[in-house]
């Protein structure tokens, strides 16, 4: 088998080099510079160059706009893909980018799965990300072996769009969950209490889950906090979810509230920083 993966941010250069690792792996990012960082895979200089002679292609991009770009025109993915390829998009681009992407894959006679993940930058490291996946099990078959070495679980959860779609609704959860974190902490603060213990006791109870534990020293110190997960991406993330939620005729209460909170954020100017500086913005306010 061999590979290729495109798209080399905070978290695809870590599953880059992962899959580079274990497969023969051809790397491409819009930045350059980024492709010449992953260890053991070759660097192409055109997304096209790119996936020519690979079986697996992942995706691992901003928003759906970029997977555009990066499959579009005479020097993209689809331009130089080869039938019977399976593209794999990780990136979180919500179901209706999904499916119109799959379409586009169908027509170059190649198969699409959505497999956003769950976890971010140090599980990306690991290979401990879980990968939800939707579209066809054979495809799913093939690539399984590319998305072993960056995942450690591939959840397939029905046709195209639906691995798009539980993505969305975890984050949802994410974002309801950061703020609360966030509300709590200015809470403790305001009386008195410093925000190392109220962390601790955060982080000792029953809401203690995996997400409270690892953004520990990023809520001990948002301002120093290297970005995991940016507060911009979050809130593309959530605007889809909205969406979703709006077609299916779902009424949100949480949801609709955590996306005012992190347009609040934003508007403070923390749009690029790490989602931890939910925290800054609402002492500031305090
Ligand atoms: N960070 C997390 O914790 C996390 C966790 C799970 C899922 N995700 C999702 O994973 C995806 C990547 O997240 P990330 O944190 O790695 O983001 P990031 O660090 O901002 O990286 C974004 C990547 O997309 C590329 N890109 C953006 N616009 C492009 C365009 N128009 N054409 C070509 N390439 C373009 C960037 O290229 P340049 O280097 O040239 O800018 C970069 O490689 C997002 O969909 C995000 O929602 C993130």
């Amino acid at each position: 088998m061999r590979c290729a993966f495109l798209g080399l941010g905070r978290m695809g250069a870590p599953m880059a080099t992962r899959l580079a690792a274990a497969v023969p792996t051809t790397v491409w990012n819009r930045t350059s510079h980024r492709a010449a960082e992953i260890a053991g895979a070759q660097v192409a200089a055109t997304p096209a160059q790119a996936v020519a002679e690979a079986d697996v292609v992942v995706t691992m991009v901003a928003d759906g706009a970029a997977l555009s770009a990066v499959l579009d025109g005479p020097d993209g993915v689809l331009a130089g893909i080869r039938p019977g390829t399976v593209v794999v998009d990780m990136s979180t681009i919500g179901p209706d980018a999904a499916r119109a992407t799959a379409a586009r894959c169908a027509a170059a006679g190649c198969a699409f799965l959505d497999a956003p993940v769950s976890g971010s930058v140090a599980l990306a490291s690991e290979g401990t990300l879980v990968a939800m996946v939707g579209g066809p099990a054979r495809a799913l078959e093939r690539a399984r072996p590319a998305l072993a070495a960056m995942t450690r679980a591939q959840l397939h959860l029905g046709a195209q769009g639906a691995g798009a779609a539980m993505k969305l609704a975890l984050n949802l959860a994410l974002a309801v969950t950061n703020q609360a974190i966030a509300e709590t902490l200015a809470i403790a603060e305001g009386s008195g209490i410093a925000r190392e213990q109220a962390y601790e006791v955060l982080a000792a109870g029953a809401l203690g889950s995996p997400y409270v534990q690892y953004k520990r020293s990023a809520f001990a110190d948002p301002d120093q906090a290297p970005v995991a997960f940016s507060v911009d991406l979050m809130r593309k993330d959530v605007a889809l979810a909205l969406g979703v939620a709006e077609e299916l005729g779902v009424e949100l209460a949480v949801g609709d509230a955590a996306a005012d909170a992190l347009e609040r954020v934003a508007r403070a100017g923390y749009g690029a920083r790490d989602l931890s500086s939910a925290l800054t913005a609402l002492l500031a306010r305090a």
